[in-house]
């Protein structure tokens, strides 16, 4: 495994022009899965580490994000992959101003809760793809509406890569894998998987024909009365990412609940949870 740790040393090396695993860091096994679709793209893989400031907001877990280099490098190789790119902040922003701005699918949901959220992640996204000359860049399907963003990016900008997307893994009780999911105390994390069960149960009830709104509805109240704070519960095109009321093939159910100061994102695609693209 190479560490590279500068923008010359990647444009410099031979995993350039292969496949890019963008990754705050703190990998855990569904990075791992990240890592190992896009080994078997046949492409020389380049793991990015980076925690990336801009995305987070001022009252965000920046300082406290997990940081674990040395595990990170340890399951990177094992995963397969051929280089870690892990640049200091000063190496990816100097003194840069510029940033991304992807309207109307950051409108909602993540984008309204967290301001700035993603257009740190557009930028520095872009940035990584520009360093790497990536043709396929991997992100996980559990951030849903980071997926649609990027996407609408890439074809908004002509970006020449192919962004793939890797299903969610999760825990063996069916809480999504997290890097935040550390964050849990044991009476939460005890708690936590019933965000799952509740989307499974919404998109049972969904495939049956009952109500939506009615679903969506009962699936916050559910959710309230289990201990979490939902943040929301909606049935979305995932394309545009805007609420719907019609079952189509785009559609999908998307929540966000804290339990104590942690918060966890989780979404079910109605029709199907295999691959995206
Ligand atoms: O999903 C993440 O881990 C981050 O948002 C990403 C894509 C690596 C950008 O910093």
């Amino acid at each position: 495994l190479k560490i590279l740790t500068t923008i010359a040393e990647v444009k410099g090396s031979e995993q350039t022009g292969g496949a890019l695993v963008p990754t705050l860091g703190a990998l855990h096994a569904g990075h791992v899965s990240l890592i190992k679709a896009a080994k078997s793209s046949g492409l020389p893989t380049i793991v990015s580490i980076f925690v990336n400031p801009t995305q987070f907001g001022p009252d965000e877990d920046y300082d406290r994000y997990p940081r674990s280099f040395d595990s990170d490098c340890e399951k990177a190789a094992d995963a397969g992959a051929d280089a870690v790119f892990a640049p200091a902040v000063e190496e990816m922003y100097k003194s840069s101003t510029s940033r991304i701005e992807v309207p109307e699918v950051t409108e909602l949901y993540e984008g309204s809760l967290r301001p700035a959220h993603f257009s740190g992640v557009c930028t520095v996204v872009l940035k990584l793809i520009n360093i790497a000359e990536c043709q396929e860049a991997f992100f996980g399907q559990k951030d849903l509406q980071q997926c649609a963003v990027i996407q609408r990016m890439a074809a908004d900008l002509n970006v020449p890569v192919e962004i793939r997307i890797v299903p969610t893994l999760r825990e063996p009780d069916g809480l999504a894998m997290s890097s935040r999911n550390v964050y849990l105390d044991p009476k939460s994390r005890a708690i936590a998987p019933s965000l799952y069960r509740t989307l499974s149960d919404t998109r049972q009830r969904l495939l049956m024909g009952e109500d939506p709104a009615t679903e969506v509805a009962t699936a916050a109240t559910n959710l309230e009365r289990e201990g979490f704070r939902v943040d929301y519960v909606d049935l979305i095109d995932r394309v545009a990412f805007r609420p719907t009321t019609l079952i189509h093939k785009n559609c999908a159910l998307i929540a966000a609940a804290k339990l104590g100061n942690t918060r966890l994102i989780d979404n079910l695609l109605v029709f199907s949870d295999e691959n995206m693209s």
